[in-house]
C-alpha cells in the first residue's frame, strides 16, 4: 500500500482544500458567517448589489460607491447577438434552462471587457446571466425578451424582465434576501470547480461555465424544483406520511433535505422560511407556506426513522422553492436564479484564488491491475483480456 491508499477520503468529505476571507460555514452550530457578517444579520436587510460588493470588495459600499457598482452592472449587461442566437435555438428546441446557461456563459467571450479593466469584466459576467434566464424564458413561452430597463437594480429587473411590468417592493425584497443568502457557501462543488479551473491559470468564463455545469446537479443546485413538486403532489398534510414513506421505502431521496457540512438545521432555510411566511402573509393566501411547514415536518420525523443517526435536516433548496414560487418564478428558473446569485461567489473565489494561486491538484489512488503483458492485436481475444 502507498501513503496516498491510507489517504483517500470519498467525496473530499471534512477535506479542508483552500483558505478564504469570503464565509465560513459552520455545520455543527448551523451558523453561516458571509464576509464577517452572521448571515441572518445581513441577508434580510442588504441590496444584493450591497452583498456582491462587500463579497468583491471586503466592505460594504458607501451610498456613492453603490450607486458607481450599479451603474457598472447596468453597462455592462448588454447581451452580445451570438448569445442571443443561441437562447433562441435552445428555447425553440427544448433545452432546458441550465443546459442553456451553461451554453451561453460560454459565448460571453465574444464581448467581454478585458481583464485589466478593474471590475469590468467581473460585471459583465453577472450582469448578464439574469438578462440570459429570463430571456430564455420568454423566448420558451412565445414572448418577445426585454431589455434590463434602466434605473432598475438587478432583482428588480429580473422580476420585471420576467414578467413584463415593474415588481412590488416587497416582491424585489424578497427576491434580495433569497439571492443575498445564497450568494456564497464555503468551498461547496460549484465553487471548488470554479477555483480548480482558475488555479490552472485559465480564465473567468472558464471557471463560470465549469461552475454552472458543477451547479445544476440535483445533489447541489438542481434540488428546489423536485422539492416543490413533491410539496404539490403530496398536496394535503394528511397525505404526507404516505407519500413520503413511499419514496423512502424505495430507497428514493427527499429533496431539500440533508447536506454534506450542516449536520444541524441549515441556517439559510430559517431566513427564506421568515422571508417566505412574509411573503404569503402579504399574499393573504398562507395554505402552501402551511402545507410545506408539514411536509417538512413529517420528512424529519420519518428521516429519523428511515435514517436513525444520519443528521439529516432541511436545507437551502426546500424553502428556496417555496420563496421563488411565492415570487411567481417559474420553476425551471428556479436553479438558474441560484446561479445568479452563486456566480457572484465564484467570482470573488476566482479572485481571491488568483492572488494566492497554487495550482489545486490533488491524487488519486490506483485501484486497477498491474504487471499486463502486450498481446499483439491480431492474438487478442475477448478472454485475452482485450475486450
Ligand atoms: N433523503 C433520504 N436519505 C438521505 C438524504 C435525503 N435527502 N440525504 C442523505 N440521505 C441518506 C443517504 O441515503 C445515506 O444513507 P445510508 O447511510 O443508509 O447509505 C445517508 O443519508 C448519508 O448520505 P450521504 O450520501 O453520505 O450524504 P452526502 O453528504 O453525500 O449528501 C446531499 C449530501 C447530496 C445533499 C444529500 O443529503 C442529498 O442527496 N440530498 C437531497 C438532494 C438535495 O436536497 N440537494 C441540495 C443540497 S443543498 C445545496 O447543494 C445548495
Amino acid at each position: 500500500m502507498n501513503d496516498n491508499q491510507s489517504h483517500y477520503i470519498p467525496g473530499l468529505e471534512g477535506v479542508v482544500a483552500a483558505q478564504t476571507r469570503l464565509s465560513h460555514v459552520d455545520g455543527e452550530a448551523g451558523e453561516l458567517v458571509i464576509a464577517g457578517f452572521p448571515l441572518e444579520e445581513i441577508a434580510p436587510r442588504a441590496a444584493f448589489e450591497e452583498m456582491v460588493y462587500l463579497l468583491w470588495s471586503g466592505e460594504l459600499p458607501t451610498a456613492s460607491q453603490l450607486e458607481e457598482f450599479r451603474f457598472l452592472l447596468a453597462e455592462n449587461s448588454r447581451l452580445p447577438a451570438a448569445v442571443l442566437d443561441v437562447l433562441r435555438a435552445a428555447a425553440s428546441t427544448g433545452v432546458d434552462s441550465m443546459e442553456a446557461l451553461r451554453m451561453t456563459a460560454g459565448l460571453l467571450s465574444l464581448d467581454l471587457p478585458s481583464d485589466s479593466q478593474g471590475w469590468a469584466q467581473d460585471a459583465a459576467l453577472l450582469a448578464r446571466l439574469p438578462v440570459m434566464a429570463a430571456t430564455w424564458w420568454r423566448l420558451r413561452s412565445g414572448l418577445q425578451p426585454l431589455e434590463p430597463p434602466p434605473g432598475m437594480g438587478l432583482a428588480s429587473s429580473y422580476l420585471y424582465m420576467l414578467r413584463g411590468s415593474e415588481p412590488h417592493p416587497a416582491h424585489v425584497r424578497a427576491l434580495e434576501t433569497y439571492l443575498n443568502t445564497v450568494i456564497d457557501h464555503g468551498l461547496n462543488a460549484s465553487t471548488f470547480t470554479a477555483r480548480v479551473i482558475i488555479s490552472t491559470g485559465s480564465d473567468l468564463v472558464s471557471a463560470l461555465v465549469g461552475a454552472i455545469g458543477a451547479l445544476k446537479g440535483p445533489l447541489h443546485g438542481g434540488a428546489p424544483g423536485p422539492a416543490l413538486q413533491m410539496v404539490f403532489e403530496i398536496g394535503d398534510p394528511d397525505q404526507a406520511e404516505a407519500y413520503l414513506r413511499k419514496k423512502l421505502e424505495s430507497g428514493e431521496r427527499l429533496m431539500g433535505f440533508g447536506h454534506r457540512v450542516y449536520k444541524v438545521r441549515d441556517p439559510r432555510a430559517d431566513v427564506l422560511a421568515a422571508a417566505a411566511e412574509t411573503l404569503y402573509r402579504q399574499a393573504g393566501d398562507m395554505r402552501l407556506y402551511e402545507l410545506a411547514r408539514a411536509v417538512e415536518r413529517k420528512a424529519l420525523e420519518l428521516l429519523e426513522e428511515y435514517k436513525p443517526g444520519r443528521r439529516l435536516q432541511t436545507n437551502v433548496e426546500f424553502y428556496t422553492a417555496l420563496l421563488l414560487h411565492g415570487l411567481e418564478i417559474p420553476l425551471e428558473l428556479f436553479t438558474p436564479t441560484f446561479t445568479i446569485s452563486r456566480a457572484a461567489g465564484w467570482i470573488a473565489h476566482c479572485r481571491e484564488q488568483q492572488r494566492e494561486n497554487r495550482l489545486i491538484r490533488p491524487q488519486s489512488q490506483y485501484t486497477g491491475p498491474r504487471d499486463r503483458r502486450w498481446v499483439p492485436l491480431e492474438k487478442r481475444t475477448e478472454s485475452s483480456g482485450a475486450s
